[in-house]
């Protein structure tokens, strides 16, 4: 069963820890994260963005795709199905397609229309319990062709938007999507605590996980960070891992071109790096 990411974010938020978002991309990714968590008793969620629920052939396939492996995997922590940025059409797509959790971004758009779009999700989830993640200051980098300049979001507008009502909160505090430049500042703590002054108690979200040093990430969330999002770091080391295996000739010998073979490694790196951030966020055993 998919569940809304509320409870799972209000208890992050009290115990001073965080629910990491991993993306997925596929089956052999949605399959590592779900067994990840599974095996170290952690709430979990599943992010899919618009290019990839595309890629997955339309969100009607995610949902029965992951309820099918929380079925036959046996899956039993608390799991949220929750769109990645979504536009506000992308928003309504996944409500009817059955997702448990909608992040609406409506960071680069005007606020007044940021706010009237959340609005509108706010009682629509409200009414059919799903989680509403919504948005404040665009997060920097590249997401789906989507650049953003990594800026820090106005602590008044956040107010504005979590008092509408919104589940968790992503604001931008100078996080960056994908890997972060050399020259980066590292994340402006004092636009967290300034934002988290105005917002009480709402879990907020930090967008571009990887990279972020794990003092910072530790930092973050005791300041209030109950949902840290991870993406590139399980593509970079998928990616490292198929490498190492063709490069060592592997797919050469024996039956070792067989799909099942070939994406083994790099389902494994993805695994270990879901391990290795759940017990960095302070999520396993949380279930
Ligand atoms: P990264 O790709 O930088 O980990 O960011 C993921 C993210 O924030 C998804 O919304």
């Amino acid at each position: 069963m998919l569940v809304s990411a509320k409870d799972m974010l209000n208890k992050a938020r009290d115990g001073k820890y965080a629910v990491g978002q991993f993306n997925i991309n596929n089956l052999e990714w949605t399959k590592a994260i779900l067994l990840t968590a599974q095996e170290l008793n952690s709430p979990v969620i599943l992010g899919v963005s618009e290019g990839a629920g595309k890629y997955m052939c339309g969100y009607k396939t995610v949902v029965g795709m992951t309820k099918g492996m929380i079925d036959s995997l046996g899956i039993t922590v608390p799991v949220a199905l929750h769109l990645d940025h979504g536009s506000f059409d992308g928003a309504k797509a996944c409500i009817n397609a059955g997702f448990s959790s909608i992040m609406f971004d409506g960071s680069h758009l005007p606020f007044e229309e940021n706010f009237a779009k959340t609005t509108a999700l706010v009682n629509t989830c409200d009414v059919l319990g799903l989680s509403l993640e919504a948005e404040v200051g665009a997060i920097g980098g590249e997401e789906d062709g989507v650049v953003g300049a990594g800026e820090c979001a106005d602590p008044e507008e956040c107010k504005k938007i979590a008092d509408l009502g919104v589940t968790m909160l992503a604001a931008g505090i100078g996080n960056i999507h994908g890997k972060y430049p050399d020259n980066w500042p590292g994340l402006s703590f004092t636009t967290l605590e300034a934002i988290k002054a105005k917002v009480g108690d709402m879990p907020l979200v930090l967008h571009g996980g990887t990279g972020i040093p794990d003092d910072q990430i530790k930092k973050a969330i005791s300041l209030g960070v109950a949902k840290i999002n991870v993406n590139t770091e399980c593509q970079l080391v998928f990616q490292e891992a198929t490498r190492k295996y063709i490069e060592e000739g592997k797919d050469q010998i024996g039956k070792g071109f067989d799909p099942r073979k070939l994406l083994a490694p790099g389902f494994e790196a993805i695994k270990a790096k879901v391990k290795e951030k759940m017990e960095l966020f302070g999520s396993a055993g949380k279930a």
